[in-house]
């Protein structure tokens, strides 16, 4: 009895690594290069939701594109008030006037990264996943940070 009780408490412990490992070590560090990957390749964006307020191709301001997409994923979607649970992430496309792909531009959420400013891990990408900015961009901050109270999302009103 002892010897099954051992043997199968190896087992629990062996599947509790597995499932961690799979649902836990997915979600990358601030590096902009290991978050283009999850979100082109771990978990591909264009596959994820987009707020209920805020479907499809919008038109958006300065200085982002004047056309835009936001999707996000669901550890963003099941986040009903504000702060955003940590996990995460908006992907911005940015459009130019013929719809053209111009930027991409990421917001996600990194436990401890920066609390003073909600924990944003920011990025700016090329349409191909070139960094062009990242980390804690002032301008960034200085913007989004005039809705700090919405967790620094300004397209999506938490009610
Ligand atoms: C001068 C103000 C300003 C600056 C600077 C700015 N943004 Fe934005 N951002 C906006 C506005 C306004 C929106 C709402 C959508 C729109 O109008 O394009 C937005 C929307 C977004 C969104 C969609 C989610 C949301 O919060 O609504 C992301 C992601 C984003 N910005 C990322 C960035 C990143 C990354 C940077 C820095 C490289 C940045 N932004 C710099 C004004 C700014």
């Amino acid at each position: 009895m002892k010897k099954l009780l051992i043997a199968l408490s190896c087992v629990v412990f062996v599947l509790g690594i597995a499932i961690g490992s799979t649902v836990f070590a997915e979600m990358p560090g601030p590096d902009p290069d290991a978050l283009w990957n999850h979100i082109t390749k771990v978990s591909p964006y264009k596959e994820w939701s987009f707020w209920p307020d805020h479907q499809g191709m919008q038109p958006g301001r300065a200085p982002h594109g004047p056309l835009h997409k936001v999707y996000v994923n669901d550890q963003a979607l099941n986040s009903s008030k504000p702060p955003l649970q940590y996990g995460a992430i908006e992907v911005k496309e940015n459009y130019s006037p013929a719809k053209e792909l111009k930027a991409i531009t990421v917001m996600y959420k990194i436990k401890g990264y920066n609390p003073k400013d909600g924990d944003w891990f920011w990025v700016k990408y090329t349409p191909d996943g070139k960094a062009e900015k990242f980390g804690k961009p002032k301008g960034c901050i200085g913007c989004h940070g005039t809705r700090a109270k919405n967790d620094f999302v300004l397209i999506h009103e938490f009610k």
